[in-house]
C-alpha cells in the first residue's frame, strides 16, 4: 500500500522536475531568444507546479517560477548594505574617439609601460542606459536584488526583479562544467536593469489607453530608463510585473567559495563567458580590445550602431582586461582606475518652451513647432522641436511655460519627448514655475497666407489650402526644386529664395529663369560676383535628368527614388504628361511603374490634370530645361554604350553638374569611380581639372571633354 509520505515524495520529486525544466525553459525563452516549447505547452507544465505547490506549500522551492508572479505588494523597501560597494566610473569628458586614447595613454602611463611594450588588451562594452543592480546568490539560489543606492547602501527590489524573465532564479551549471563555472556558495551579480524601446512604446501606448478610458493614475513616461526605474521601484510587484524590464550582466561584487585564491577567471573577458553560462545575458557587442586604435574602432562602430540597437545606450564603457593589472591600478577614492566612461553626448536634455508656432511645409502641412531655450543636444544647439501635429501636441499636453525633455536621436529631427510634472514649487532650474499657456490648437487659417486650414476626415495633419499662393509653400517648392538631388542650383539657398518670393520677383518656378543680374543685384548681401555665379548655375541646371526634373516638381508622395523608377519606365517626360490632360498617364499606367501603388499612382495622376501645374512644366521646358530624352530607360531605349566601363569625372563641367554628369554615365551603364587607375576606361575633365588629369595622361588614358562625352552618348 502506498503511504502518504511516497504520494509527498513523489510530489517533491514532480515539483523539483518542473521547476528545473521551467527555469530552462525560461533561459531559452527570454535570454537565448531561442524558445524549445511552444507556449501552451509552458503555460501546462506552469499550471501543473502552481497546482502541485498550492497542495503542498511546503514544497515551494526558492527558486521556483511561481514566485516570479504574485508577492504581495510592500509598504516600504528595506535597506541593503552591499558587501563590495557599487562603485561608479570615471566618465571621460572628451566625447570624441580621442577620449578611448587619453584613457589607454593614462592606463599605460600608470602601468609603467613604455612605447615599445604590445598594446593592453581591454574589453569594450556598451553602457547600458538603465539603473545598476546587484543580484545576489547563495548555493546558486536567487536570494537578493538591490539597487545601487549611494553604492554602500541600496533598496531590497527581489520581489520586482524576480519579474524579470531574463534573471536566472537559479544559477545554471551545464554539463561537465569547469572549476570556472561551478557556482560559488556566494555570488554577486552586478549588471543593468533597462527597458527595451518597443517594451516602453508599448508600454507607453498601454497606459495612454488607460488614461483615455480614464483609468486613474496612469501616466505615460519619458524614456526607456525612467519606466524601468519607475518599474523597479514599485511597491506592488503585480506592476512591475505589467512593465517589461531586461538585464544584461556586465560584473560582480561579492565572490566566496572553495577557490581561497578568489574567483578562477583571469580576466574579464573570461567573467563574461562564466556569467554567460551562469545563464545571463551577455551583451554580443562586448569585445576585447587591443590597445587605442581597437577602442577608437569600437567607439565609433557602436556610436553608429547606436540609433538602431533596441535599447538606449549613453556610451562605451572600457575596462583593462586583465584581473592582475587592474589590481595594480586599483581606485582612486570611489572609482576604479582601470574603467572609464566614454560617453557619447546626450540625446535627451531638459529646457523651457517658449512658444509653439506653426509651420507650412512644401505641401501646406501645418506642424506645430515648440520654440526652446537654447540646449545642447545629441551634439548640436537646439532652439525649435517638433510637435508633429495637433493630436501629439495634445496627447503631450505641451504649453508655453513648460519644462520638457528634447530628443535629438542621430539626425533625426528633434522632437519635444514629454512634459515635466510640475512638482514642488520650483523647475529643475531652481526658478519658479512660469504660468502655463493654452492647450494647443491647430490654427483655422494659414499663419502665412491667411487661407483656410482644413483637417480632413480621419487625417492627422492640418492643412493651408492656399497652395502656390502660399508664401511658405511656393519657397519651399523653390529650395525643393533647386536643391542638389533635384535641377541643382548651387547658391540658391533659404535666405535668398525668402527675399525672392518677398519681393514678389519669383512666383513660380519658372520666373527663376527669367532672373537677370539686375533684378538679383538689388538682393540684400548680393555682391556682383555672387550674382553672377547664381545666373550660371541658373543656367547649368537647365541640363539635367528627367528623374531629377520629375523629383524636382515636388509632386505629392513623388521622393527621388520614385522620380528615377517613373523615368525609367517612360522614358519620356510626354509619356506621362501627354499633350493634353486627357492625354496624360491613367492610374492604371502609372501603377504597372516598380514600387507605385494606388496612392502613389493617384497623386502623380491629379498633379498632371491641374492645368497650372502643366502650365508651369510647359514654361519650364521653354526657358530651356532640357534631358536627354529616353534618358535612364535600360529595360527600353537608354542603350548600354558604357557597360562594364570605369570613368572618372574631374574639374568643372561647362554645363552639366557632377551629379548629372554621374547619372547619364551611370545610366549608359558605366561605373563612376573617385580615382584614375590602369582599369580607368576614360576620363571625363573640365576646367581646374588637377591630379587626376595629369594622373590620366601619365597612363595614357583617353581625356574627354563634356562635348565629347555627350557626343559619345548620343551615338546610335
Ligand atoms: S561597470 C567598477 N559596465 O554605468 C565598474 N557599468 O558609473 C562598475 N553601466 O553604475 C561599473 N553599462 O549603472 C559597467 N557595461 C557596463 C555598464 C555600466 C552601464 C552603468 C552602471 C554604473 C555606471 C557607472
Amino acid at each position: 500500500m502506498p503511504s502518504a509520505l511516497d504520494g509527498i515524495e513523489k510530489s517533491a520529486t514532480e515539483v523539483e522536475e518542473l521547476t528545473r525544466q521551467l527555469n530552462h525553459h525560461a533561459h531559452c525563452y527570454y535570454v537565448l531568444d531561442a524558445p524549445e516549447l511552444p507556449d501552451a505547452e509552458y503555460d501546462r507544465l506552469f499550471q501543473r507546479l502552481q497546482a502541485l505547490e498550492a497542495a503542498h506549500p511546503e514544497l515551494i522551492r526558492p527558486d521556483s517560477p511561481t514566485r516570479r508572479v504574485g508577492a504581495p505588494a510592500l509598504e516600504a523597501f528595506e535597506a541593503v548594505r552591499h558587501a563590495v560597494p557599487m562603485l561608479s566610473i570615471r566618465t571621460e569628458t572628451d566625447t570624441e574617439a580621442s577620449g578611448a586614447a587619453a584613457f589607454d595613454a593614462r592606463i599605460r602611463r600608470e602601468l609603467g609601460l613604455s612605447e615599445l611594450d604590445p598594446p593592453v588588451p581591454y574589453v569594450a562594452e556598451p553602457k547600458f542606459d538603465g539603473l545598476a543592480m546587484s543580484l545576489r546568490y547563495e548555493h546558486g539560489v536567487l536570494v537578493q536584488a538591490a539597487t545601487r543606492g549611494d553604492g554602500e547602501v541600496g533598496e531590497d527590489v527581489t520581489h520586482n526583479i524576480r519579474t524579470i524573465g531574463q534573471i536566472p532564479l537559479r544559477l545554471r551549471t551545464p554539463e561537465g562544467a569547469s572549476a570556472a563555472q561551478s557556482v560559488p556558495p556566494v555570488l554577486e551579480v552586478r549588471g543593468e536593469v533597462y527597458m527595451r524601446r518597443d517594451d516602453f512604446e508599448a508600454l507607453n501606448d498601454r497606459q495612454r489607453a488607460r488614461m483615455a478610458a480614464g483609468t486613474k493614475g496612469e501616466k505615460t513616461f519619458v524614456n526607456p530608463r525612467n519606466a524601468a526605474a519607475g518599474a523597479v521601484r514599485q511597491l506592488d510587484p503585480a506592476i512591475a510585473a505589467e512593465r517589461p524590464l531586461s538585464f544584461y550582466a556586465y560584473g560582480v561584487g561579492e565572490v566566496s567559495g572553495p577557490q581561497a585564491g578568489g574567483p578562477v577567471w583571469a580576466t574579464q573577458w573570461e567573467l563574461l563567458q562564466a556569467l554567460r553560462d551562469w545563464g545571463f545575458p551577455v551583451s554580443d557587442l562586448a569585445c576585447v580590445a587591443m590597445g587605442a586604435p581597437e577602442l577608437v574602432a569600437f567607439h565609433q562602430r557602436l556610436a553608429a550602431a547606436r540609433d538602431t540597437l533596441p535599447f538606449d545606450i549613453d556610451g562605451a564603457v572600457y575596462k583593462v582586461n586583465r584581473l592582475d593589472q587592474q589590481r595594480s591600478l586599483g581606485f582612486v577614492t570611489r572609482e576604479p582606475r582601470w574603467a572609464v566612461a566614454h560617453k557619447y553626448p546626450a540625446q535627451e536634455q531638459l529646457t523651457t518652451v517658449l512658444a509653439i508656432e506653426v509651420q507650412v511645409g512644401r505641401t501646406g502641412k501645418l506642424t506645430p513647432v515648440a520654440k526652446l531655450a537654447p540646449v545642447f543636444v545629441g551634439g548640436v544647439t537646439v532652439t525649435n522641436a517638433t510637435l508633429h501635429n495637433e493630436d501629439e501636441a495634445r496627447r503631450k499636453d505641451v504649453r508655453v511655460g513648460d519644462t520638457v525633455v528634447v530628443r535629438r536621436a542621430g539626425d533625426v529631427i528633434p522632437e519635444v519627448v514629454g512634459v515635466v510634472p510640475r512638482v514642488g514649487d520650483t523647475a529643475p532650474d531652481g526658478t519658479p514655475w512660469p504660468p502655463r499657456g493654452e492647450p494647443y490648437t491647430a490654427p483655422s487659417h494659414c499663419p502665412v497666407c491667411g487661407s483656410v486650414a482644413l483637417r480632413e476626415e480621419g487625417e492627422v495633419d492640418t492643412r493651408c489650402t492656399g497652395g502656390l499662393f502660399c508664401g511658405a509653400q511656393r519657397k519651399q517648392a523653390i529650395l525643393h526644386f533647386a536643391q542638389r538631388r533635384a535641377v541643382e542650383i548651387d547658391g540658391l539657398g533659404d535666405k535668398l529664395v525668402e527675399q525672392l518670393v518677398d519681393a514678389h520677383t519669383v512666383r513660380t518656378l519658372p520666373d527663376l529663369y527669367r532672373l537677370g543680374l539686375v533684378a538679383l543685384a538689388g538682393l540684400d548681401r548680393m555682391a556682383d560676383k555672387s550674382a553672377r555665379n547664381l545666373l550660371a548655375a541658373i543656367e547649368q541646371s537647365k541640363h539635367t535628368t528627367l528623374a531629377r526634373f520629375l523629383f524636382g516638381l515636388g509632386i505629392r508622395h513623388v521622393g527621388e527614388a520614385t522620380a528615377k523608377d517613373l523615368a525609367k519606365h517612360f522614358g519620356r517626360l510626354d509619356a506621362i504628361m501627354g499633350a493634353t490632360p486627357e492625354e496624360a498617364a491613367s492610374v492604371e499606367q502609372l501603377l504597372a511603374v516598380r514600387d507605385v501603388g494606388p496612392v502613389v499612382a493617384q497623386s502623380i495622376h491629379t498633379f498632371f490634370q491641374q492645368p497650372h501645374n502643366r502650365e508651369v512644366v510647359e514654361q519650364l521646358r521653354a526657358c530651356g530645361i532640357t534631358w536627354p530624352e529616353g534618358e535612364g530607360t535600360a529595360d527600353q531605349s537608354t542603350p548600354q554604350l558604357l557597360a562594364g566601363m570605369t570613368v572618372v569625372l574631374t574639374g568643372t563641367l561647362p554645363t552639366l553638374s557632377r551629379d548629372a554628369a554621374k547619372d547619364l554615365l551611370e545610366a549608359a551603364g558605366a561605373k563612376v569611380s573617385g580615382s584614375v587607375s590602369k582599369k580607368t576606361s576614360f576620363v571625363v575633365a573640365g576646367s581646374e581639372a588637377g591630379s587626376k588629369l595629369d594622373k590620366a595622361r601619365e597612363l595614357g588614358i583617353e581625356v574627354l571633354d563634356e562635348a565629347q562625352l555627350l557626343a559619345r552618348l548620343a551615338q546610335p
